[in-house]
């Protein structure tokens, strides 16, 4: 497991540099999806699996940004002074319980070796009234995956139906399906 995840971390960094110019435009029409479909509070948000922050960059949303890759991370710094930029694992979140209003990961969760652990603990770090958005490539996990993993940790959960790549689900502890 903790190879995959070296091998993941890696290649993200071996890439960084070119990933903004690569993945903003296809990245983009995921957030405009979801901005347009679900009012997100105006709270400090948590991105997990964040990359180089493009979410925070296009959306204007203050973000706390958390991903295995520092390298991309690095890319982010100069575009969010008041964003904060944390290494670390999307499995092991180094963030307190209950922390964030609003918490976003597009298109990481297909990387974690254990994608349920991964879950889990976006919903820990969830405030009880909190909304989680996550999406994942639909290339690596299909819809019926990613809405047993949700049942499975027992999120209130609908579908998103995203215009690109990604599926998607929106929910949280005690958001109505
Ligand atoms: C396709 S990129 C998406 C990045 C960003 N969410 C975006 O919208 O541009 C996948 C991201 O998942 C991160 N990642 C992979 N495994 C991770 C893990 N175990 N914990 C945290 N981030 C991880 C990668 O470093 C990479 O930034």
């Amino acid at each position: 497991m903790e190879q995959k995840k070296e091998r993941m971390r890696f290649l993200y960094n071996e890439t960084a540099t070119h990933y903004d110019d690569r993945y903003l435009p296809i990245q983009s029409q995921k957030y405009q999806y979801v901005l347009k479909k679900i009012e997100l509070q105006e709270v400090r948000t948590l991105d997990v699996g964040g990359g180089s922050g493009l979410f925070a960059r296009l959306t204007g949303r203050i973000t706390d940004v958390v991903d295995i890759s520092v390298g991309l991370l690095a890319q982010g710094v100069p575009h969010c002074s008041e964003c904060n930029w944390i290494a670390g694992d999307g499995e092991n979140l180094p963030i307190r319980k209950g922390a964030y209003g609003v918490v976003v990961s597009f298109s990481a969760l297909q990387n974690y070796p254990d994608r349920k652990k991964g879950l889990l603990e976006m919903l820990r770090v969830l405030d009880k009234s909190g909304i989680l958005v996550v999406t994942a490539l639909g290339k690596s996990m299909d819809w019926k995956e990613l809405e047993t993993l949700a049942k499975g940790v027992g999120m209130n959960f609908d579908r998103l139906d995203l215009p690109i790549e990604d599926v998607g689900i929106v929910g949280g502890k005690e958001r109505k399906a």
